[in-house]
């Protein structure tokens, strides 16, 4: 399948969909996906040194999160966006993240090698990570540079020397142990905004997040608040709800996603279905991404990183709700609110 690559700028996203069939299992009918729906799912314990493809490459928006540890006796880790993945010669690596421990002041350098030869180093000094620390790092590919955050603060940035569209793997090496690897779209409603994006961690096998899952909202939800959930689609699976339910046990909203005739909806309180208009993106044992912007009158919706429209609900609705639930054939790696 062709991969959709490069700098394109944030908001021509939705008018660059190259198609493709590469979601399809065996037995599966024929449905074209675009190219920037499809996922990479996060990696779960990579043994180290890993290397893996980046699908589709980097392009601006994309986020890459490292969750993990620096191992007690650590002297030094990298983590390298390279252009390529031969071993000899070595590929160039437009961004080489390395955090140094083994000197009495420890500091992160980033670097570029080019054409076998390392450019000059940026150094950052009150490296806000020590030997024993566990951390969630985020790298965040922007126009011009890439930011990095460390534990939800940023921490640097850095600014391309090579181009962005050369990057297509990925490789974590020295000493570090990878929790997780998760390859993530930034919100598309914040696109251009300020906002820095916060990492949030995925969880494998967490009771909290066991199916169906239900998680508690005290205060309701007010515009500009996010739900961000993040999962796999089982193996054969029958259906995925979302609702949001209030006081009274009722759901002013339902999404629902049905495997038997592949589409998605909006589900009315009185159980009518609206259906949302979009090539159906859940597919057995693939990774998904459901995030709800509320915003006055209603809540917005993306899916993959696509938005897809949006349903009404009113204010006084949007504070009274107290449940967030989730069930079917998913498992959960992250809901956050
Ligand atoms: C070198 C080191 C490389 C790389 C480079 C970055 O001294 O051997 O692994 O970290 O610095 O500038």
């Amino acid at each position: 399948a062709s991969q959709s690559r490069g700098g394109r700028a944030p908001g021509t996203r939705n008018c660059t969909l190259s198609w493709s069939f590469c979601t399809m299992l065996p037995g599966e009918k024929l449905d074209p996906i675009p190219d920037s729906f499809i996922l990479q799912p996060p990696v779960f314990h990579p043994v180290v040194p890993y290397v893996t493809t980046i699908f589709g490459g980097l392009h601006i928006g994309k986020m890459v999160m490292l969750q993990g540890g620096v191992p007690l006796g650590a002297r030094r880790f990298q983590v390298d966006f390279q252009c390529g993945c031969s071993l000899c010669p070595r590929p160039d690596i437009a961004i080489h993240f390395n955090p140094r421990f083994h000197t009495s002041k420890p500091h992160v350098i980033c670097n570029t090698l080019h054409g076998g030869h390392w450019q000059r180093e940026a150094r950052w000094p009150h490296l806000p990570l020590q030997k024993g620390d566990s951390f969630l790092i985020l790298f965040l590919f922007g126009n011009e540079d890439v930011k990095v955050s460390v534990n939800g603060h940023h921490f640097l940035h850095y600014r391309y020397r090579l181009p962005l569209s050369r990057v297509d793997t990925l490789g974590i090496f020295g000493d570090i142990v990878v929790e997780a690897v998760g390859f993530l779209n930034i919100n598309p409603f914040v696109e251009g905004s300020r906002e820095y994006p916060a990492g949030h961690p995925f969880l494998l096998r967490s009771p909290r997040l066991e199916v169906p899952c239900s998680c508690a909202l005290p205060r309701g939800l007010w515009p500009g608040q996010v739900i961000v959930v993040r999962g796999l689609v089982l193996q054969e699976p029958k259906d995925f709800t979302l609702s949001l339910r209030d006081e009274a046990a009722h759901s002013p909203v339902t999404l629902r996603a049905s495997f038997a005739d592949r589409t998605l909806a909006w589900i009315s309180p009185w159980g009518r279905k609206k259906l949302i208009s979009a090539p159906f993106l859940f597919h057995p044992q693939r990774f998904f991404e459901v995030l709800l912007l509320c915003q006055e009158g209603g809540l917005k919706l993306a899916l993959n990183g696509q938005g897809l429209g949006a349903t009404t609900l009113g204010q006084q609705a949007l504070e009274r709700l107290r449940d967030l639930r989730i069930s079917g054939s998913v498992q959960l790696y992250c809901v956050h609110y």
